[in-house]
């Protein structure tokens, strides 16, 4: 395939707008898969994009078509559809997706209109230069208002109301016209054939049998199996001992022309080595690198400890393959007197950390304790150091010098509602279930008055349930936390103090009265099989209890207390 034949496409949109149903059924037309291959959102493949029906990784996929225009002979395409995830909190893995892209279809809900997430991803392919296909999904819906939405999409971004196709993906109506727009109206990939190889690495996963899988984009020349091929961040050279596509399984070629996008394995073990937005070039040759991707800004950390404290090297194991697969989590090892060994995890959002969670749950099987997630904040001492804080247990509780300001990170919302729900704008924005959509940005970290709160179990304060807060709510916080862990803890054997603390002033406290009774005292010795049932009760309680001096902390605790504030 010459590059003329080739188009690189992505498809953006709102969550739920009908991305992933539209993938499917571009597929089906071009014989990728087979039509009611029984596997809905064939490109959602993890578990957890399935079960949320969320799109969370970006997948691609090679089709072969056969363009037929009026009078002439039909002439073979080669197009690369690159899925994208709608929701905000994955708008880095957009980014990168549309690097290896020249156009994109804007897929928006014929009833819902634009959305934040059309706005906001509008931008990110306005500014990567792509050519943008407007469509209108979901035209079958009752409630679906083409025209209105048309309207929309002229006076929002300027597009021509001429230019829209109208869709359903879900009946099949109109997207014949899909595909013979994308070919007359996205340009073929810029590259030069006999310049050397230069090659954008976009994403990488980890397969068990192959090692690491690099997704590339050929900006110039060609590739081939057996080349020597070298990393410009990283360094490093490989041999190339598998080239191929996504069609959309993993399908060897042998080589990839200009404008191609497909996969290299080379024997790479960890994806540290693969530099995301990395330029590869054919060893012994000299480029000019590509300007590469953004680095990645974590809004949110959390820690991420096993439930079980012996299990850490099998969580290390999964963390290390997950990252591979999700190179937008920042992960560094941190120990806690509490949990034990573990790590610090950032994420760009709390559904991003969600994810990550239940990604580490069902595809590697390993329990965790997450603790209470929070923005990094900075701190500034009279002496006039400061501290970057990514976890409250790091801030010390009596410091050696006074702190002068603390700052936050702030975001610039944007908020898309229909005019009449302005007024409850602000209750919606503050229980965050409410009619609109939401998109957010980086915007600088703003003086703020922060303290932290350390929470003492008889004297001892337990770092992981640490939080820095705002001072006027800190009374409040430390009140609720006190209240929900006495809920939580059992009583003991002996008494159990729980306090709040801001450094060694005491905000909070409660106690919970020692019990009295033991389980065996009912079994006067006698049975002995009824006590054994007893004992193995009570130590199956005990595996999901995390031991703080000598506290009992049930594992579910950790998780609820995030709740409060
Ligand atoms: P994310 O990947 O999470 O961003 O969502 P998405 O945009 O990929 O949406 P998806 O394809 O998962 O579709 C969302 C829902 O809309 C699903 O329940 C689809 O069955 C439904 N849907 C998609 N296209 C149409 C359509 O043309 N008509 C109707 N009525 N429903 C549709």
């Amino acid at each position: 395939f010459p590059s003329e034949k080739i188009r690189n496409f992505s498809i953006i949109a709102h969550i739920d707008h009908g991305k992933s149903t539209l993938a499917d059924r571009l597929m089906e037309l071009t014989g990728t898969i087979k039509k009611g291959h029984g596997q809905p959102q064939y490109l959602d493949k993890l578990q957890v994009e399935r079960e949320r029906g969320i799109t969370v990784k970006a997948q691609t996929a090679t089709m072969f078509y056969e363009n037929k225009v009026e009078d002439q002979e039909a002439s073979g395409y080669l197009l690369n559809l690159i899925d994208t995830p709608g929701h905000v909190d994955f708008s880095y893995e957009v980014s990168r997706s549309l690097s290896a892209c020249q156009g994109a279809l804007l897929v928006v809900d014929a009833a819902q209109g634009v959305q934040a997430q059309t706005v906001a991803n509008f931008y990110l392919a306005f500014e990567a230069n792509l050519t943008i296909v407007p469509v209108i999904n979901k035209i079958d819906q009752p409630t679906a208002d083409p025209e209105r939405v048309k309207a929309q999409l002229k006076s929002m971004f300027d597009l021509n109301t001429d230019d829209v196709l109208l869709v359903s993906a879900k009946t099949g109506l109109g997207l014949e016209h899909v595909l013979p727009a994308v070919i007359e109206r996205i340009p073929p990939p810029p590259g030069i054939s006999d310049s050397p190889l230069r090659m954008l690495l976009f994403d990488s996963f980890f397969n068990e049998y192959k090692g690491v899988i690099c997704y590339v984009s050929v900006v110039d020349g060609m590739l081939s199996k057996g080349d020597k091929v070298s990393f410009a961040a990283s360094g490093q050279s490989y041999e190339v001992l598998d080239v191929g596509i996504m069609h959309p399984e993993l399908t060897s070629t042998g080589v990839l022309l200009t404008g191609q996008v497909g996969y290299i394995v080379t024997g790479m073990r960890t994806t540290k080595e693969a530099r995301i937005g990395d330029t590869i070039y054919r060893t012994k040759t000299t480029v000019e690198p590509l300007p590469g991707f953004k680095p990645v800004r974590h809004m949110v950390f959390s820690g991420v400890y096993p439930a079980d404290g012996s299990d850490f090297e099998a969580l290390s194991h999964a963390i290390e393959k997950l990252t591979c697969n999700d190179a937008s989590v920042s992960v560094a090892k941190e120990t806690s007197t509490a949990l034990g060994m573990g790590f610090r995890c950032g994420f760009l959002g709390l559904l991003h950390m969600d994810v990550f969670h239940q990604r580490l749950e069902q595809e590697y099987g390993t329990q965790v304790i997450s603790t209470i997630p929070t923005v990094p904040y900075t701190f500034e001492y009279s002496d006039g150091s400061k501290l970057q804080v990514q976890n409250p247990a790091a801030l010390p509780s009596n410091p050696k010098y006074r702190v002068t300001a603390s700052w936050e990170p702030t975001v610039i919302a944007t908020i898309i509602l229909p005019s009449e729900y302005v007024g409850a704008v602000i209750n919606l924005c503050s229980d965050r279930r409410g009619y609109a959509s939401f998109d957010y940005e980086d915007a600088e970290y703003q003086a703020s008055d922060l303290v932290k709160l350390d929470i003492l179990l008889n004297g001892q304060a337990v770092d992981a349930l640490a939080t820095i807060v705002h001072k006027q709510k800190a009374y409040r916080v430390g009140k609720e936390l006190v209240e929900k862990l006495k809920n939580y803890i059992e009583r003991q054997m002996f008494e159990v103090m729980i306090q709040a603390a801001i450094g060694s002033k005491i905000i909070a406290r409660d106690t919970i009265s020692a019990m009295r009774k033991n389980v065996l005292a009912k079994c006067y010795g006698g049975d002995i099989t009824r006590k054994k049932k007893l004992l193995e009760k009570q130590k199956e309680g005990k595996k999901r209890m995390k031991r703080v001096g000598s506290v009992d902390i049930p594992h579910e605790a950790f998780q609820q207390i995030l709740k409060v504030s």
